[in-house]
């Protein structure tokens, strides 16, 4: 089984961008724990990050030979119809994670148009949401699939 990961913009500078906020763990360290966890659930990762909407879009329509998704949208959870459109348009389970729980910042984060798009959302968990989020993609992955 393939899972697709992506992270969304700004996320390349996890480790020193707002610590405060996001934790001092860096994106590759952040990666190292997902490939970890996915050898012990014995499954294949694909790891993006882009900065770019359009790149995001592309990467959710060239998903096809993945059987879930895991995504941290980042501020693009916000304002993106297109990446919305892109996760309704493909048939592939979504997960949407952030590390920290949107719901207790700023207003304008308080609302994700990606939400009623995916199977469930996980937030505030710093960097373990994208562990749980793993956990998550498998379980209705393999749902999907009849296998569990
Ligand atoms: C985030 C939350 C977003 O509001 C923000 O724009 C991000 C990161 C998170 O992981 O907590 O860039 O998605």
């Amino acid at each position: 089984m393939k899972i697709l990961i992506i992270h969304g913009p700004n996320l390349n500078l996890l480790g020193t961008r707002e610590s405060a906020v996001y934790g001092t763990k860096t994106i590759k360290e952040i990666n190292d724990s997902l490939e970890n966890l996915a050898t012990e659930l014995g499954v294949k990762l694909v790891i993006k990050q882009s900065n770019y909407e359009g790149k995001i879009v592309e990467l959710i329509q060239d998903s096809k030979d993945c059987e879930a998704l895991v995504i941290n949208p980042a501020a693009y959870t916000h304002t993106s119809i297109a990446i919305r459109d892109a996760i309704a348009a493909v048939d592939i389970p979504a997960v949407e994670i952030h590390l920290s729980n949107i719901y207790k910042r700023e207003e304008f984060r308080h609302k994700s148009l990606i939400s009623p798009v995916v199977h469930g959302q996980i937030s505030g968990f710093g960097p373990e949401s994208y562990l749980l989020g793993l956990r998550a993609a498998v379980s209705i992955a393999n749902a999907k699939k009849g296998t569990s």
